[in-house]
């Protein structure tokens, strides 16, 4: 996965995560996504555990959460064991007007594609900078390491500009939790969200792009600490 610091303190990603945890009740089986925002979700759930009695599971999209959950204190089940869960929270690093959202930015999308979709409900936190009315922020791909020069020309067919994602150091590429590569797709404005996922997904050795059209509720956290819930 991206290392990347989710320890920042940030007002409006605790207003969000903290807000989105809300909405998780007793005997439910909980998506918990990746990233800074959601782990003030994972942190509050585990909070409301051990001191409020809150009986509930969570599953994981990546090691990331995995480590956060546990440190938190929630009980932990498979996707095998509960393949409906009631709920799933995760950030995202753009969500437009539409709710249609870019995920990816941890290299964890291709499990929480399949987390979220798993989930009756889908909650997306994000402080206001993820917000725009159009989406226009390189599209995280997964690929197998053996097709990428594959997918590269066929991102570049579609008129993308698809760059491999390297590791913090710049010593090699970022591995996925699943052992693949990331590339970062940039189509500039992105005019139709649904064509372009269904474009890259048709790519032979795509494992999974970052455009999620599955998202039910955003909770967009302002630096005031209010929560807007779209
Ligand atoms: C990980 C993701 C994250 O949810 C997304 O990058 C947002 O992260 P953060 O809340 O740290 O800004 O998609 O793959």
């Amino acid at each position: 996965m991206t290392e990347r610091n989710i320890s920042t303190d940030s007002p409006e990603k605790r207003a969000a995560g903290i807000a989105a945890s809300r909405m998780v009740e007793s005997g439910m089986v909980v998506g918990l996504g990746t990233g800074s925002t959601v782990a003030y979700t994972i942190k509050e759930l585990g909070r409301r555990v051990r001191e409020e009695e809150l009986e509930i599971l969570g599953v994981v999209t990546s090691y990331q959460s995995e480590t956060l959950a546990i440190e938190a204190g929630i009980p932990l089940a498979t996707l095998s064991q509960h393949p409906e869960l009631d709920i799933a929270i995760d950030g995202a690093d753009q969500i437009d007007s539409k709710l249609y959202a870019i995920k990816g930015g941890g290299a964890a999308h291709t499990r929480e594609k399949i987390v979220s979709t798993s989930a009756r409900r889908f909650l997306v936190v994000a402080d206001e900078s993820k917000t725009s009315t159009q989406l226009d922020k390189p599209v995280p791909v997964e690929v197998l390491p053996f097709a990428k020069t594959l997918v590269i020309k066929k991102i570049k067919d579609l008129g993308g500009k698809p760059e491999l994602r390297l590791a913090l150091r710049k010593d090699g590429p970022v591995i996925t939790d699943n052992g693949n590569f990331v590339l970062d797709a940039d189509f500039g404005v992105i005019n139709d969200p649904e064509g372009l996922a269904l474009q890259l997904s048709s790519i032979p050795g795509v494992v999974e792009h970052g455009i999620f059209s599955n998202v039910d509720d955003l909770y967009i956290g302002k630096k005031d600490g209010s929560v807007k819930i779209v």
